[in-house]
């Protein structure tokens, strides 16, 4: 039998359902306890999913803990997962990592003297889609990867979200809270950033909520909600990216990357499913298909239809890569490398320069069938 790491959620709100609900497809984890600034929400998901509640502090001391997933709010994240890793536990957060690459620093010294991982979300470039593409891109489909463009727009938050403040204040904005899914994927399809450069604009400085219950309420917009970025990779490939919520409909595809013999069309990288197409120089558009990946199997209903959902497949493959002793695919490096593209967007936006990374990393594994069937129970 494999051996399984124990698991303890801190934050259980909204995304936490999904943890508790999907982390049992997987092997080497098994969730013991929750806990929560507000008691009741980790009592209700502990009766809900059969977990035991506690405070954080006994959460933190709990000898059948090892790892600590972090599901709390972005700001939180950083003191969050310096306490989990000071109690001498392994961290696994939700998206962003932290707000700015020093906390990050920190969090890499904290686990490296203690001997810790660290990884995060997103981990929806697992899925089957995204693999596929990877497979495709490393097989040599499109030639070599020399430039691509992504899109990611909406009108906003302020129409579904109860309590939409904190998209709009520093640490929000579309850049932090959608371009992790994107980055990411870039990182897995392409590989690191050498240097970003950005112009970045907000459409007022003021919001009005539509939702309930403070429908008819003004909220500040103090972080820009337009931002168009290009990224230059380590290998050559300039990629723009444009992420906004001043816009109320489009044309854009999600991802499409070009290469020296084709371009790539690649599904929306928040979630794991969806149809990779592609064409050569005959510019046939086709979709790619005879590769049944076990994470791109639909598995849940949703408004849109039928959807493959797999979050927690970067948990597993950390737990996994903890057991094994092999490099995690949803690493701190990559993660906070990630941090830093998103950071240094955001700075070029405001100093009207382009920027260098200071950080680097490697492209993580690719996820064959195989390698996903493993992970799972
Ligand atoms: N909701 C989603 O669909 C979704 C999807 C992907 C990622 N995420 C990410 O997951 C994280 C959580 O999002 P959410 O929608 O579940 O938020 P939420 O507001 O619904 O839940 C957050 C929970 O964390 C608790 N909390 C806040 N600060 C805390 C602290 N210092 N210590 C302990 N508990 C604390 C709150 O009481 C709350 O119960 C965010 O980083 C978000 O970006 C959310």
């Amino acid at each position: 039998m494999t051996k399984e790491l124990g698991v303890g959620i801190i934050g259980c709100g909204n995304i936490s359902t999904t943890y508790f609900s999907l982390a049992p497809l997987f092997k080497g984890l098994k969730v013991v306890a929750c806990a929560d600034l507000n008691m009741q929400a980790a009592e209700a998901r502990a009766a809900e999913y059969g977990v035991k509640a506690q405070t954080i502090e006994d959460l933190l001391t709990n000898e059948e803990v090892d790892v600590v997933v972090n599901l709390t709010i972005p700001d939180a994240h950083f003191p969050v997962s310096k306490a989990i890793l000071l109690s001498g536990k392994h961290v696994y957060s939700e998206k962003p990592l932290v707000l700015t690459l020093e906390q990050g620093e920190e969090l890499r010294r904290i686990a490296k003297e203690k001997n810790l991982s660290v990884g995060c979300a997103p981990d929806t470039f697992l899925g089957g889609a995204h693999q596929l593409a990877r497979k495709y891109i490393d097989e040599g489909g499109i030639g070599r990867v020399t430039s691509g463009a992504c899109y990611v727009m909406s009108p906003g938050m302020e129409m579904w979200h109860p309590n939409p403040d904190f998209f709009f204040l520093p640490g929000g904005g579309p850049i932090l809270d959608l371009g992790p899914y994107y980055i990411a994927n870039l990182i897995n399809l392409i590989g690191p950033v050498k240097r970003v450069g950005a112009m970045t604009s907000m459409a007022s400085p003021t919001r009005t909520i539509t939702s309930e219950p403070r429908n008819g309420e003004t909220i500040p917009v103090k972080t820009p909600t337009t931002i168009q970025a290009i990224l230059e990779f380590v290998n050559g490939a300039t990629v723009t990216l444009t992420a906004s919520w001043d816009v109320w409909s489009h044309r854009h595809a999600n991802m499409e990357l070009y290469g020296t013999d084709g371009s790539l069309y690649v599904p929306d990288p928040n979630f794991f499913g969806g149809v990779v197409e592609a064409s050569g120089r005959d510019k046939d558009i086709k979709p790619l298909d005879g590769w049944e990946h076990p994470f791109g199997i639909s598995n849940q209903e949703s408004p849109q239809g039928p959807r493959a959902n797999y979050r927690t497949a970067g948990l597993a493959d950390m737990a996994m890569a903890i057991i094994e002793g092999r490099d995690a695919r949803c690493s701190l490096d990559r993660t906070l490398h990630g941090v830093d593209v998103m950071t240094s967007i955001l700075k070029s936006g405001e100093e009207g320069r382009f920027i260098e990374l200071t950080t680097t990393c490697t492209q993580p594994a690719a996820l064959g069938i195989e390698e996903a069937q493993a992970l799972l129970k």
